[in-house]
């Protein structure tokens, strides 16, 4: 059975000590079954997250990784690192990284492939800007980011979550309509399906992510087409975030 997952992104949020009280917040709630529920820290809080989730079943992602095994590369951070801290997935692609640092699609190919030879799962978020949805371009613009991302991998690999995140709904408190959201949804795995390298697409997840929170997300769930939420601002406090784990509950168990 496919799992809901409910991903936090910190972003570059919070200092050591709300760290500490996140995360014990965070682990005092035991992850149900058929719940992926997980948190991304910033580099410097990976290490605490993996103490405080050890024997848990929180899963730890990290925000970013740097494209090269190891070496002279100052200021970056290695795969082999996130793996040996008990990262198991790390967000590849965020629209903040497209846009702030001038991320391209050959870097994130790059990524991918990286983590994926280090057995981290990428999570691609995609995701259009107002103007380009307004501009009826939408779809292309999410395809286009789709078809760029996995270009590099071979025949019959098994995807990794995709995240959904139209930009224009990212930390602005306007979510996007979950119709919306589940009809680009159905557009994406349409072009998967369709994609050429045959991809397995057994263990695909689709998140949608932008201006999620507890009152919000079961509308999401509802549509049927969304297997979970990339978070942003309700993942900084433990009673926001698990608001919304608890509503991916009280969906299972419908
Ligand atoms: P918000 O939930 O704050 O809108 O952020 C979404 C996001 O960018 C998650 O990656």
């Amino acid at each position: 059975m496919k799992k809901i997952m409910i991903m936090g992104n910190w972003k570059m949020n919070l200092i050591a000590d709300e760290v500490d009280e996140l995360l014990s917040g965070l682990k005092s709630y035991p992850v149900k079954a058929g719940i992926l529920a997980g948190a991304a820290p910033s580099y410097t809080w990976l290490l605490k997250g993996q103490e405080q989730f050890a024997e848990t079943n929180w899963q730890l992602a990290a925000q970013n990784v740097y494209v090269k095994e190891k070496g002279a590369y100052t200021g970056e951070v290695s795969a082999p690192m996130l793996k040996s801290l008990g990262c198991n997935y790390t967000l590849v692609g965020h629209s903040e990284r497209r846009q702030i640092f001038q991320e391209t699609e050959e870097a994130i190919r790059e990524k991918i492939a990286i983590l994926l030879a280090h057995e981290i799962k990428p999570i691609l978020c995609l995701g259009e800007t107002e103007e380009e949805r307004n501009s009826g371009r939408a779809e292309e613009v999410v395809a286009r980011q789709l078809r760029e991302g996995l270009a590099a991998l071979p025949k019959g690999t098994k995807l990794f979550p995709i995240a959904y995140e139209p930009v224009w709904a990212i930390g602005t408190g306007k979510h996007c309509d979950p119709q919306t959201a589940a009809d680009m949804m159905v557009f994406i795995r349409q072009e998967l399906a369709q994609a050429q390298q045959q991809f397995d697409l057994s263990e695909l997840l689709l998140l949608y992510g932008g201006s999620v929170n507890g009152k919000n997300f079961q509308g999401y769930l509802e549509t049927d087409q969304i297997d979970g939420a990339l978070v942003g601002g309700a993942s900084l406090k433990a009673e926001d975030f698990i608001a919304i784990i608890k509503v991916a509950e009280d969906f299972l168990h419908e």
